[in-house]
């Protein structure tokens, strides 16, 4: 097969959701369809229960769980699917908005009970930011929840999107009696609950199918004209580009625990979905079609053996095909390197493979080389984007338990940092270390693992900061930023990769540091060029 209809072949997007909305549940039914699997319930969730805070056994077996479904990978129709996991714990976020950067579309989970949550607020709005195309499946239709419109109206309100609706419910809860697929002009009945295999389906091409009255119910079918007319009237036509450039999403209805919908939503995404997408380096745009290598890293997981160290590095090809045993450049670090076992993923095996084509992940056997957002090439300097820090939530300081141990915990710190678990800032006053984190989990996650894996112990210590803010001096001669500097002094830090942070400690002081130095820019993200 040629190179470009490789690249076309390749759909690779994730699943977002706010936990509990079904993401594990509509994974797991597509690769169901793909037949990458027999039988529900062989993929697990990776989600961290509640209440598992303190129960380190769990979140090692989470760990477990999440390499093993940090990409899943089946064929469906000619194409290659690749479904990267997302976690939904909002402790995790920062995980799940860089693997982001890594999709090309995402297919977005809302649970039809609960409407639209918190973190798929924050999902959809960094999706939005970055154009990604988006199909909305609304779940759970088998249980009571609320009107098919409303639910339309606090999407757009609520997620800023403009949607057309691609299917339509013909009732719900009790009541619910299957699907209008409106992208394939055909109905699906529902019949019942048969929770692991697919679902016997009875299927009519047209609502004047005098059979299709008899078994759902005048009422019913005439619910359903009305609505399909309506919908027809406020929502615009579906419309491929529109979707493409994140314009317009479509919206399907289902059930995924019943595979009611699960089918059309797979059909149509694999007609409509992009195949790899451009993306942007700092230095220029790379085209996937391009015949030179390059790809970035998007995450990094630590072996699960505490003895071996090695991690895996998870790259998502850009451009050009990647070759086993072939000289890249690490472009940070500025030598070559070359891969004798690069991992691809299929289903939840991973096998060591040749060749990997754009929108393609491999998983890289690392042992310290590795940072998220490392490019390599084929001897290009690119440095793609896309991949900032955001300011953590929490911040605590980080002490040394064991004098003895002082290398060990520098490298354990230094290692779990690279892996993206929380942000190390040191203290430009006095060299104090200091780790921010998305959500409290992570300091008992960094504690238990230094300690199993380095054999280091720490403790921390509260230091009060509201965000930290990365700084931009549009000009270090300026006399404004220079007195900045000295006056914020204690408040300054720099982050790992030595970018300059001001860590406000209250809202009120960091607007009052905006006004009084106006020509420094304080921004909550690392990248803002
Ligand atoms: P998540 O990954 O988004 O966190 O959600 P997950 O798939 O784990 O689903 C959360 C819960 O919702 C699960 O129930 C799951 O069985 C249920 N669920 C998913 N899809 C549907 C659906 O279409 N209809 C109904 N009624 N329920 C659905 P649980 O009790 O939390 O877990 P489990 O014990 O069933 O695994």
């Amino acid at each position: 097969m040629s190179f470009s209809a490789e690249i076309k072949k390749r759909r690779t997007f994730g699943i977002i959701s706010h936990p509990d909305a079904g993401k594990t549940t509509l994974t797991e039914k597509l690769l169901l369809f793909g037949g990458a699997i027999q039988e529900a319930g062989a993929v697990k969730s990776n989600k961290i229960k509640k209440g598992a805070t303190s129960d380190f056994m769990e979140i090692e077996r989470q760990r477990g769980i999440s390499v093993a479904t940090s990409v899943l990978a089946f064929r469906y129709r000619d194409k290659k699917i690749n479904i990267l996991d997302t976690p939904g714990h909002k402790d995790f976020a920062e995980d799940t908005f860089r693997t982001l950067t890594a999709v090309d579309s995402v297919i977005v989970v809302i649970d039809v009970a609960k409407g639209v949550e918190e973190q798929t607020e924050k999902l959809v709005s960094v999706c939005r930011m970055r154009n990604i195309p988006m199909i909305v499946f609304i779940n759970k239709l088998d249980r009571e929840g609320k009107d098919a419109f409303d639910l339309l109206d606090e999407v757009e309100q609520k997620l800023g999107l403009r949607v057309t609706p691609l299917s339509f419910p013909i009732g719900m809860g009790y009541d619910f009696q299957g699907i209008y697929n409106i992208y394939e002009g055909n109905i699906q009945l529902f019949r019942g609950a048969s929770k692991k295999k697919r679902e016997e389906r009875s299927e009519f091409r047209s609502l004047e199918d005098s059979e299709l009255e008899k078994q759902i119910g005048g009422k019913a079918l005439q619910d359903l004209r009305d609505n399909l007319e309506l919908s027809g009237g406020v929502y615009p036509e579906f419309d491929r580009d529109a979707y493409l450039k994140g314009e317009l999403q479509p919206v399907f209805f289902g059930s995924a625990l019943n595979n009611f919908g699960v089918q059309e939503l797979l059909d149509c995404f694999v007609d409509i979905a992009p195949d790899p997408r451009p993306k942007q380096a700092e230095e220029r745009l790379v085209l996937p079609t391009e015949e030179q290598m390059s790809g970035f890293v998007f995450k990094i997981h630590a072996n699960m053996d505490p003895k071996h160290r090695d991690r895996l590095a998870f790259v998502k090809i850009v451009s050009g095909t990647f070759q086993r045993n072939t000289p890249y450049l690490h472009v940070r670090l500025g030598k070559n390197l070359k891969f004798s076992s690069p991992n691809a993923f299929f289903a939840e095996k991973k096998e060591i493979v040749d060749t990997s084509f754009p929108g393609d992940i491999v998983g890289l056997h690392d042992t310290g080389n590795f940072k998220i957002g490392d490019t390599l090439t084929q001897g290009e300097i690119l440095h793609y984007k896309g991949i900032p820090s955001f300011s953590p939530e929490h911040f605590r300081y980080i002490n040394n338990a064991d004098p003895m141990k002082a290398k060990q915990l520098a490298k354990g710190i230094d290692q779990l940092m690279d892996e993206g678990v929380a942000q190390l800032f040191t203290l430009e006053l006095n060299g104090r270390k200091v780790i921010g984190t998305v959500g409290a989990l992570q300091y008992e996650v960094i504690q238990y693992r230094l300690e199993h894996e380095y054999g280091a112990k720490c403790t921390y210590e509260n230091f009060p900061v509201h965000k930290a803010c990365w700084v931009d001096p549009d000009d270090p001669e300026n006399p404004e930023y220079k007195e900045f500097i000295r006056v914020k002094q204690k408040y300054l830090a720099r982050d790992k990769q030595g970018q300059l942070v001001f860590l406000a400690d209250s809202a009120f002081s960091l607007q009052m540091t905006r006004d009084k130095y106006p020509s420094v820019k304080l921004h909550f993200t690392s990248e803002f060029a």
